[in-house]
């Protein structure tokens, strides 16, 4: 089967009836995108599925055909970071970095509806995504800073 990923067409095996996560890992060496719970309660595996943050961890990869998913490997473009990285960083988000990939995928989508955004609107949004770590006021922070930008623009 094939799947496009980061705008790339792969051709995939799907014996076993793999998840996407499984598929984007242990085949195609995509491995920024992290298991966390294996059961849709975390986030870590969140990916973007037609522009929709979905954990990879429960989505069978045969459900994607034809669907554009985008990674955190995606974000690149020409070696600069998405706007959503820089702010991320800006505010130094992160401590251990494991829920960084989902909370960054799911914000990105958030951020590129270019609504705007009240700040219960960006607490909805991230709602599923969890941080071990407690960065979340960090996280709030950064993510007004880009819906201020946005709204800008
Ligand atoms: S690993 Fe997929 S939501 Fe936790
Ligand atoms: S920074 Fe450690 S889980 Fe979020």
């Amino acid at each position: 089967m094939k799947i496009n990923v980061n705008a790339t067409e792969y051709t995939v095996d799907v014996q076993g009836n793999p998840s996407l996560l499984e598929v984007l890992r242990e085949q195609l060496d995509l491995t920024g995108t992290k298991y966390g719970c294996g059961e849709a309660a975390c986030g870590a595996c969140k990916v973007l599925v037609n522009g929709t943050p979905t954990p990879a961890c429960i989505t069978p990869v045969t459900s994607v055909q034809g669907k554009r998913i985008r990674t955190i490997e995606g974000l690149d473009a020409d070696g600069r970071l998405h706007p959503v990285q820089e702010a991320f960083l800006e505010e130094d988000v992160f401590q251990c970095g494991y829920c960084a990939p989902g909370m960054i995928m799911t914000a990105v989508a958030l951020v590129e509806s270019k609504k705007s955004l009240d700040e219960q609107e960006l607490l909805d949004g991230m709602n599923g995504n969890i941080c071990r770590c407690c960065t979340y006021p960090a996280i709030l922070n950064a993510l007004k800073k880009l819906t201020q930008n946005t709204t800008k623009a």
